[in-house]
């Protein structure tokens, strides 16, 4: 059976103080309430990090946003995975659209993020989606299956298995207008189908696939109940303890 796996991203967002009370509630609402089989996962800002990983426990995971392709060095103002992993970290966010648009990341270049990340055996969560001309031009079942071939068909099965997916359709993230469950569940059954053809049914149904782009407590459950849809990628509504939790509550 796949993990089920909720992620918050918190992007640019709050301070330390801000931080810690946000991560602080979460876990503490997760142990109270949160029965079901599912992991969670905090992806902070780095400067939270260490902070954040002492006060979470139990399913509540920590995760970063990005990282750097390089072990060490002279790289100002860059991140390795030896870092986040003495931080704590054992998720890392990889080509999230808004990387991919406003700092020009590719899919070679994550496909060295991919590796890196797996080599220190932390766990990459890699987003792919179209925008909504993509979507519209018809292309979008295309240009996402390319995203995974190039950058992580290169992995071996083993390797592969410690990927997650998140599927995030660009113009459902931060705008209020989400997939459909149809539109969502077609793609993301398209990927499993995807994944299946270059590393057979097994590795594609052990597959975590995330839906991210404006889930929230109302849609949340209809998602979820998708067979090939494993949980989400959440921005917006994992800033708020309370709307988070009752998206992770969606999880049956
Ligand atoms: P959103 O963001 O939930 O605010 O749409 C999702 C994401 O970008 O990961």
């Amino acid at each position: 059976m796949r993990k089920k796996i909720v992620a918050g991203n918190w992007k640019m967002n709050n301070d330390l103080e801000a931080g810690y009370k946000l991560a602080t509630e979460v876990n503490n609402i997760v142990k109270d309430e949160v029965t079901s089989n599912v992991e969670v996962v905090l992806c902070t800002p780095f400067i939270h990090l260490t902070g954040v990983s002492k006060l979470i426990s139990g399913k509540v995971k920590l995760g970063a946003q990005n990282c750097y392709t390089k072990k060490s060095g002279a790289y100002t103002g860059e991140i390795s995975v030896e870092m986040l992993k003495s931080a704590g970290v054992s998720y890392v966010i990889l080509g999230h659209s808004e990387r991919r648009e406003y700092f020009g990341e590719t899919n070679a270049m994550l496909a060295e993020k991919v590796n890196i990340v797996l080599e220190g055996g932390l766990k990459p969560i890699f987003c792919c989606g179209e925008t909504l001309k993509q979507r519209e031009d018809g292309i979008h079942f295309d240009l996402v299956r390319n995203q995974l071939t190039e950058s992580l068909f290169h992995l071996s099965a083993e390797a592969f298995a410690n990927v997650v997916i998140a599927y995030e359709p660009i113009w459902a993230i931060g705008t209020g207008v989400t997939a459909t469950t149809e539109q969502a569940q077609e793609m993301h059954a398209i990927l499993r189908k995807h994944i299946a053809s270059k590393y057979g049914e097994g590795v594609a149904n052990d597959t975590t696939i995330q839906y991210g782009g404006s889930c929230n407590p109302t849609n949340a459950p209809e998602l979820f109940a998708c067979p090939d849809i494993d949980g989400g990628l959440i921005g917006g509504a994992s800033l708020e303890a309370r709307k988070f939790i009752d998206v992770i509550k969606a999880i049956k």
